[in-house]
């Protein structure tokens, strides 16, 4: 495979990464996108919830593990308050100027952990996708399924060093060994029932390691798109 991955073309190409807290994801799309821009590509991070001004403020209410008594349906409202959001405001303008953008979580984890997590099911979160993201989905998807305990053990341990000096994110970590399991088990759901666009990488390898097998699917991808356009 070259190190030069081919053009994202007219319609840009829409990466999203997913994974339970602690598998690794926000590490590798950091090196993907450092990777692509070497190569002169135009690339756009961005994470959720988060990533715009008023989604910064959700981020805040969603995650602050001082937030109480957040009912399940109003948490995934504004997971997708958020979305739609970002879409308008970041996503959907640089897919429109060909650029590669670069999602740390989207859907997939609504539907991981307020489908399967929170227990409201794949139903109402696909449903609230057509309506609030026009149904626009990712052209590839990096799912980063770690080993279960170890992938937990060190999403907790973060949030414990992290907790004093950066705004305390901690409510989903902080959620019982059943719901990350639920989140696990969901993820692998999605993975099997969409294998054209779900690639899932073992998580528990060098990290050198999973970011080679992650340049070779978006090469792979981009060649798709390009000899489609
Ligand atoms: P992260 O930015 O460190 O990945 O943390 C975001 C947290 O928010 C993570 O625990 C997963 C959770 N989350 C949901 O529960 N639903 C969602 O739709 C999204 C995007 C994130």
């Amino acid at each position: 495979m070259s190190s030069v991955l081919p053009r994202a073309g007219s319609r840009g190409f829409f990466l999203t990464f997913e994974g339970p807290d602690g598998s690794g994801k926000s590490t590798q799309l950091r090196k993907l996108a450092a990777h692509l821009e070497a190569t002169g590509h135009s690339v756009v991070v961005t994470r959720q919830p988060g990533g715009t001004h008023v989604g910064d403020r959700i981020r805040a209410i969603l995650l602050d593990s001082q937030t109480e008594k957040l009912a399940s349906m109003t948490e995934l409202g504004l997971m997708f308050s958020d979305r739609a959001q970002a879409i308008a405001e970041v996503i959907r303008p640089a897919l429109d100027q060909g650029r590669i953008v670069l999602c740390d979580r989207y859907t997939d984890s609504t539907e991981a952990y307020q489908g399967g997590g929170r227990q409201l099911g794949s139903d109402v979160v696909l449903r609230m996708h057509g309506m609030m993201c026009g149904g626009l989905q990712p052209d590839l998807t990096i799912l980063l399924l770690a080993d279960f305990d170890r992938s937990l053990a060190r999403a907790r341990r973060r949030n414990d060093r992290t907790a004093a000096f950066a705004p305390n994110e901690g409510r989903f970590e902080s959620e019982n060994r059943d719901f990350h399991r639920r989140v696990y088990l969901k993820y692998r759901e999605i993975a099997a029932r969409e294998p054209g666009r779900v690639f899932v990488i073992e998580g528990d390898q060098p990290i050198d390691a999973i970011h080679q097998q992650i340049l070779a699917l978006v090469d792979q991808k981009l060649r798709a798109l390009a000899a489609v356009s």
